[in-house]
């Protein structure tokens, strides 16, 4: 038969998360394991400014027509100066285009595609740890992988091995650089890192890819674009993915971009005629929705507002879920050995818990983390700290 000889793969280890979680009947259980927002009620609400504008999409929309190769437009010209700053010189000069992707995963995957087709023989370097899917992505594209160390064994950033390795790269190759909030680690460059990471990428001649897929979540929306735009206002050619299914909560709608910086309006076309090319084969045209919601949201002063108000409550309250947690650690003595918990920004933490310890919180207490010990800060019930905390103290003490 035909199909005999394929066998089974095992399932995504943080998606399988989620089934796990949901089939745990414990009324106690804790999901810190995918990177999806909850609020004080372990819900992952829909904001209300996308309720809004879904609402007068409903009420205007005429079509469902296919919309371009690139997207919508409105979208693209919004989400280039929600990243790049409304006042920046690349977008005044024309020289960075948004196309619009199924998330921030479809920004990655169409990033790929492009570095293998239009930039043949160029390797791409991860951070080590990264986000499992960069891994797959760029290898499947048929990208050569290499890593650069980013966080060490003993759970610290690690930025002096980071840059000597990276000065190692072949020139020209490309380096994926976390934006902000690193996934899975929590931790982040300084701008002085980010400074010299830029003296690197001159000196190599590297082109960086930056994921950017947490705008707002570390120290606020401007805050956060900070390495975006010092690298886009001091090199001439840039790829950044973004995504929305977090800030704007639009996880199912597959909502995000790749945004491409060249050296001048004409290079930029040439690119995009590229990408839309690559995106013909690999979805066709991208979905509408999403776009269209946060194009909405976006292009109206007073949504746009109240959608900033959203972005920050959600960042605050993991701000406050991480000082939460060092404080419920405290009578456990455990305080200091878990303080990095405070420093890291974003959704994640890298506990420094391992495995076996992961597995027995999972196992006795109903708590689920990926593996590699990421917590979800973000999914933590505020109001059960101290069970969390009480839970975590007794795997570290077994
Ligand atoms: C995560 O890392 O948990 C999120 O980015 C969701 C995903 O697709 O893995």
């Amino acid at each position: 038969m035909h199909f005999d000889a394929i066998g089974r793969v095992p399932g995504d280890p943080i998606l399988g998360l989620m089934e796990a979680y949901a089939s745990d009947s414990n009324p106690r259980k804790f999901d810190l394991g995918v990177g999806v927002y909850k609020d004080s009620q372990g819900l992952t609400p829909i904001p209300q400014s996308v309720k809004l504008a879904e609402q007068r999409l409903v009420d205007r929309q005429t079509t469902k027509t296919y919309i371009g190769g690139h997207g919508n437009a409105a979208f693209g010209k919004l989400v280039n100066e929600l990243v790049l700053g409304a006042d920046s010189k690349l977008i005044a000069e024309q020289r960075a285009g948004v196309t619009q992707t199924p998330g921030g995963t479809g920004a990655l995957r169409l990033s790929a595609d492009f570095i293998a087709q239009c930039l043949p023989g160029r390797g791409i370097w991860l951070s080590n740890p990264t986000w499992p899917i960069h891994e797959t992505i760029y290898a499947t594209a048929g990208l050569k992988v290499s890593h650069y160390p980013y966080v060490g064994s003993d759970n610290r950033l690690d930025v002096e091995a980071m840059l000597a390795t990276l000065k190692q790269a072949p020139k020209g190759d490309v380096v994926l650089l976390h934006a902000c909030c690193h996934n899975p680690t929590g931790f982040d460059l300084s701008h002085d890192d980010w400074r010299r990471v830029l003296e690197v990428v001159h000196a190599r001649e590297l082109l960086p890819l930056i994921d950017f897929a947490y705008q707002g979540f570390g120290d606020g929306l401007e805050q956060d674009a900070w390495a975006v735009r010092l690298m886009a206002s001091e090199l001439p050619e840039l790829l950044i993915t973004s995504s929305c299914s977090k800030n704007f909560g639009l996880y199912s709608d597959r909502t995000g971009a790749l945004i491409v910086c060249a050296k001048n309006a004409e290079k930029l076309t040439d690119i995009r005629s590229q990408l839309a090319n690559i995106a013909r084969n690999l979805w066709s045209t991208p979905p509408d929705h999403g776009a269209a919601v946060v194009a909405t949201i976006l292009g109206d002063p007073e949504l746009k507002s109240l959608w900033a108000d959203e972005v920050e409550a959600m960042r605050q309250r993991i701000a406050q879920l991480r000082a939460g947690l060092v404080e419920a650690l405290q009578p456990h003595g455990l305080a200091e050995r878990f303080a990095h918990i405070g420093v890291q920004r974003g959704m994640f933490s890298y506990t420094g818990l391992s495995p076996a310890q992961v597995k027995e919180l999972r196992d006795h207490h109903s708590v689920y983390m990926v593996s590699s010990g990421r917590a979800n800060v973000a999914g933590i019930d505020a109001t059960r700290l101290d069970l969390l905390a009480d839970a975590i103290a007794k795997v570290c003490k077994a």
